[in-house]
């Protein structure tokens, strides 16, 4: 793991602005969650195809995973692929696809030393055949893996997925197996892909936009948003501190009292 082996060599010599006596690195958020937005601004900007934006985006995930690891995160989720995200151009989302898979492939060695296990949220069968098949396999290939879980949404969006928890709801009624009276919040949460998941703590989007756009609609009911204009191939380990360091200034006060003000 060379230099990068430890939180003190990956965030040593951070730039000016960032002050790491600020992080508090014993409330770091269980679930760190990434709208990962901007890639094709980023790359339009410099005179280049938005191809270019997502392979550049996919270096930062790669960061973003080590810095996650290296802060001891339990669960970080990106948004890869949402399932509106099909009617852009054919060609963008077959090269999506195509970088999907053979980054995977080429990120699983990294996803072995650092000891992370990947989930998918989302419907991955309906993939083209050789991203599932990849996604397959590197599902079967991290299972055992008992570090940071890392939860990629792909073909993922949060009303089909409370629909298909609704839709699997009702078939446990109608078989007999569960009563519609037993259906409550945990019932619910467990058939979401994010069944055993933390929620989200922590929701970062990046490029500006304020909107959800049909991410984790259930799951993110009393995160904080960080929102920064940075396109998300910029983001790097520091801006990610940067969120941190925010989120641990906010009150979270869970509709009760603030914890820090109350008497
Ligand atoms: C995010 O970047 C990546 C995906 C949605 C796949 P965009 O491709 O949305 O980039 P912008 O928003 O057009 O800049
Ligand atoms: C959200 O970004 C989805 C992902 C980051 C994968 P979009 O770029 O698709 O969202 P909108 O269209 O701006 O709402
Ligand atoms: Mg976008």
């Amino acid at each position: 793991m060379g230099d990068d082996a430890t939180f003190e060599t990956y965030f040593a010599n951070p730039p000016a602005g960032i002050d790491l006596t600020a992080l508090d690195r014993s409330r770091i958020p269980r679930h760190i969650s990434c709208i990962m937005d901007g890639n094709g601004r980023w790359a339009t900007e410099r005179g280049l195809a938005r191809g270019e934006g997502h392979r550049a985006g996919i270096v930062s995930l790669r960061e973003i995973i080590t810095a996650c690891v290296r802060l001891d995160v339990e669960v970080l989720s990106a948004y890869a692929f949402s399932t509106e995200n099909w009617s852009r151009p054919q060609a963008e989302v077959n090269l999506l696809m195509h970088l999907f898979a053979q980054t995977f492939i080429q990120e699983l060695p990294l996803l072995r030393r650092e000891n992370v296990k990947v989930v998918f949220l989302g419907d991955i069968s309906a993939l083209p055949k050789e991203t599932r098949e990849v996604f397959e396999y590197g599902l079967q290939e991290t299972a055992q893996h008992t570090g940071m879980t890392l939860a990629l949404a792909v073909n993922y969006g949060a009303r089909a997925e409370l629909a298909r928890a609704a839709r699997r709801l009702a078939e446990r009624v109608a078989a007999g197996e569960l009563d519609p009276t037993g259906i409550d919040e945990a019932a619910v949460a467990g058939e979401l892909y994010t069944a055993g998941l933390p929620d989200p703590e922590l929701v970062v989007r990046t490029s500006g936009e304020m909107r959800l756009s049909n991410y984790l609609l259930w799951q993110v009911a009393y995160a904080e948003f960080y929102i920064t204009p940075t396109y998300w191939p910029d983001f790097n380990r520091w801006e990610l501190l940067r969120a941190i360091i925010a989120f641990q200034g906010r009150d979270r006060r869970f509709g009760g009292l603030s914890a820090t003000k109350e008497s």
